[in-house]
């Protein structure tokens, strides 16, 4: 049996920020992932990474803009310490030698990003995420980190006595064998469930693994309702094209060639927060006012020197993807599943409510995004919070949980049973996991995307529960252990079901339209009713998910008494 003090579920920046907490500590520290640690989702951001580092900026302001972009449903603690410590997380980044992007006198250069007031996101070029994770990864390699590489998790495991986690079960992708693993306490880093909905800027990966089964295990999920739509998604293919773009100084125009954004944001136009900016762009598109579905970024005007300078991948991709040179013509974009601002719902150090069980980053809900993410707080996010839960999980075995909790045999045998059902059933009589997938993905796409309203949550009901009943059918017709990927994304796929149940009913419930969740028929906030957080927590009886809901953690600073919210 393998057995670690602590067990990280997630190699992207929260999981190894975490592992390097774990290990520097002195404990035994293991992480599994999927896919090799490079290759994790965290490596696709671009634009950024906030922290109020110039002497003529503050984390108040850095933590006013975050409580108003989160349309006043964050968290105000976990925001507070979110931006407090935000300078100290970027440096210690620097220090472990984060090629960040310079000034001539040597200071991390920052540029402005939507719903800030000061240009507050230090960057690496446009491969931010890139360079923060390659930093990260050099420490893992240099401290001698415990990897499980192309393991997937299928299971998280509880002693049946004190219900306390007490590790999971995986599978190794190479041979097929599934494996327990016990640990003292178990964090899930697995990032977000953007591939719930067909046009996203989502690696393929980011199918919530971890939240799902966190759910499973009985830990509850906080406002998974609240789904980001990126406004520059490649037109076709969704990729991201960063909101470092605009925040250089790009224009988002319509088929007519004119700039729009006046009429939605008089006073921070194209820099916005992401709502506000999807919204308008969704509304020119149904106006007419778009061509095959998109409007345009039109960088043009910012030239060549500093295309090739600051903005080198979004080049690159959009001549890749789209066919267009951005020196020379306007790219086509459009609002695309970015961000999943909802989660396993956790303390502001990171505990979920199931004793030994952590989370960080996407997959976390420390509520520091509330109803809609600042661009660049996300990587803020998984550097900070990765951090501090990782230190919480070093106090917690100190001080705690220093015996390993019970390992129930019932757990693997039960995994292992499942997927021998899978292989089983016979392909003639079943259905292919990517036609449910198909389905259900295009449909969250059309009815729960930007503007939702009771009818077409309906149709998104409708369609995630016939892929319920759906994959009772799955069949595979790959049957072998090694490198199974049809087994491996019918396991995931089943997971996005879970996740698309729960983002559906939380999305009925909540009638009021706040940050990214609009309602047609519910166009205005609704503090006095709806400034709560919904929980989702899954039923193991019904097999079905439940809602409850919680306060907002608020601390008493008028500063952050709900307003109107204006750009
Ligand atoms: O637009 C971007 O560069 C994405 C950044 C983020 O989601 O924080």
């Amino acid at each position: 049996m393998r057995q670690h003090d602590i067990l990280i579920i997630g190699a992207g920046l929260a999981g190894l920020r975490a592992a390097f907490e774990g290990i520097t500590a002195g404990l035994d520290t293991a992480v599994v992932t999927k896919v090799h640690p490079l290759r994790s989702h965290s490596c696709a951001a671009q634009g950024g990474v906030n922290a109020a580092i110039n002497e003529n900026d503050n984390w108040e302001d850095h933590a006013y803009d975050t409580v108003k972009g989160a349309d006043f449903i964050g968290d105000e603690d976990s925001i507070d310490l979110m931006c407090k410590e935000a300078p100290q997380a970027v440096l210690d980044l620097d220090d472990m030698g984060c090629p960040f992007s310079r000034e001539e006198d040597g200071s991390i250069s920052q540029r402005p990003f939507g719903g800030a007031n000061f240009p507050r996101t230090a960057y690496a070029a446009d491969r931010t995420g890139h360079a923060m994770l390659h930093t990260l990864w050099e420490q893992a390699i240099k401290l001698g980190t415990d990897i499980y590489e192309e393991y997937q998790l299928l299971k998280l495991c509880k002693d049946k006595t004190t219900g306390r986690v007490s590790g999971a079960v995986v599978i190794n992708i190479k041979t097929g064998e599934v494996e327990q693993i016990n640990a003292k306490a178990v964090m899930i880093a697995t990032g977000g469930f953007g591939r719930l909905f067909a046009s996203n800027t989502n690696a393929m990966i980011n199918t919530g693994d971890g939240v799902a089964l966190a759910m499973q295990a009985g830990a509850h999920a906080a406002d998974l309702e609240f789904v980001q739509f990126h406004p520059t998604g490649l037109r076709s293919s969704g990729l991201l094209i960063s909101e470092g773009v605009r925040g250089e100084g790009a224009y988002l125009i319509g088929k007519d060639g004119k700039r729009f954004m006046s009429k939605y944001a008089p006073n921070k136009l194209e820099l916005a927060s992401r709502d506000v900016v999807s919204r308008a762009e969704m509304t020119e598109i149904l106006n007419g006012n778009g061509v095959d579905g998109a409007i345009f970024l039109d960088v043009r005007h910012l030239g060549r020197d500093l295309i090739l300078e600051r903005l080198p991948q979004i080049r690159q991709l959009s001549i890749d993807y789209e066919g267009v040179d951005p020196i020379d013509d306007p790219i086509p974009v459009k609002p695309t599943c970015h961000y999943t601002m909802g989660g396993i719902r956790t303390s502001k150090l990171g505990m979920s409510h199931l004793e030994g069980l952590f989370a960080a980053g996407e997959s976390a809900c420390v509520s520091v995004h509330g109803g809609n993410r600042l661009g660049a707080n996300s990587l803020l996010e998984t550097i900070v919070f990765g951090k501090i839960t990782g230190k919480e999980m070093v106090r917690y075995i100190k001080e705690e949980g220093a015996k390993l909790p019970q390992i129930n045999g019932d757990e693997l045998a039960e995994v292992q049973r499942s997927i021998a059902d899978i292989k089983a059933r016979p392909a003639e009589s079943g259905i292919r996991p990517s036609v449910i997938r198909s389905e259900l993905t295009e449909s969250m796409n059309k009815n729960c995307s930007v503007f939702r309203d009771k009818e077409r949550l309906e149709k998104a009901m409708a369609s995630v529960l016939k892929a319920k009943e759906d994959y009772k059918k799955v069949c595979i017709d790959d049957k072998a252990d090694e490198f199974n990927t049809d087994l491996l994304t019918t396991l995931e796929l089943g997971n996005l079901i879970t996740l698309g149940e729960a983002t559906v009913a939380s999305a009925m419930a909540r009638h009021e339209s706040r940050g990214a969740h609009t309602r047609e028929e519910y166009p205005d906030r609704d503090d006095k009713n709806w400034r709560k957080h919904t929980l989702a927590i899954w039923n193991n009886e019904t097999k079905s998910v439940e809602l409850d809901y919680e306060d907002v953690r608020t601390t008493g600073n008028e500063r952050y008494i709900p307003v109107e919210r204006k750009y």
